[in-house]
């Protein structure tokens, strides 16, 4: 099970500020299978890499099983080593 709660992203590039992710939340089911979809720059890398932890999420939380990804003693090697990702480059 994964379950994103409220998750935003923002990146600071030069003076401006670029908002990746707003607001967004989901949850996923042990076995279901979901497609994320949008045109380029919508924020669906963004949002795989804040699931494994490539990025931190600005604000909002993210469980997998049931464990906030960010708690304090979590092991993000051992959620990696589960959550694989394939870039299309
Ligand atoms: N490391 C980064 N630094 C600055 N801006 C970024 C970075 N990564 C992504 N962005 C910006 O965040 C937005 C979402 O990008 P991305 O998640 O790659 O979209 P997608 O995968 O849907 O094409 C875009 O505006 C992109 O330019
Ligand atoms: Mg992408």
């Amino acid at each position: 099970m994964i379950r994103i709660e409220n998750i935003n992203k923002t990146f600071i590039v030069g003076a401006h500020v670029v908002k990746a992710i707003d607001n967004v939340s989901h949850e996923v089911s042990k076995g279901q299978v979901v497609v994320v979809r949008g045109p380029s720059g919508s924020g669906k890398s963004t949002l795989l890499r804040c699931i494994n932890q490539s990025e931190t999420n600005s604000s909002g939380k993210i469980f997998i099983d049931s464990i906030d990804r960010k708690r304090k003693g979590v092991n993000i090697n051992k959620i990696r080593a589960e959550v694989g990702m394939v870039f299309q480059s």
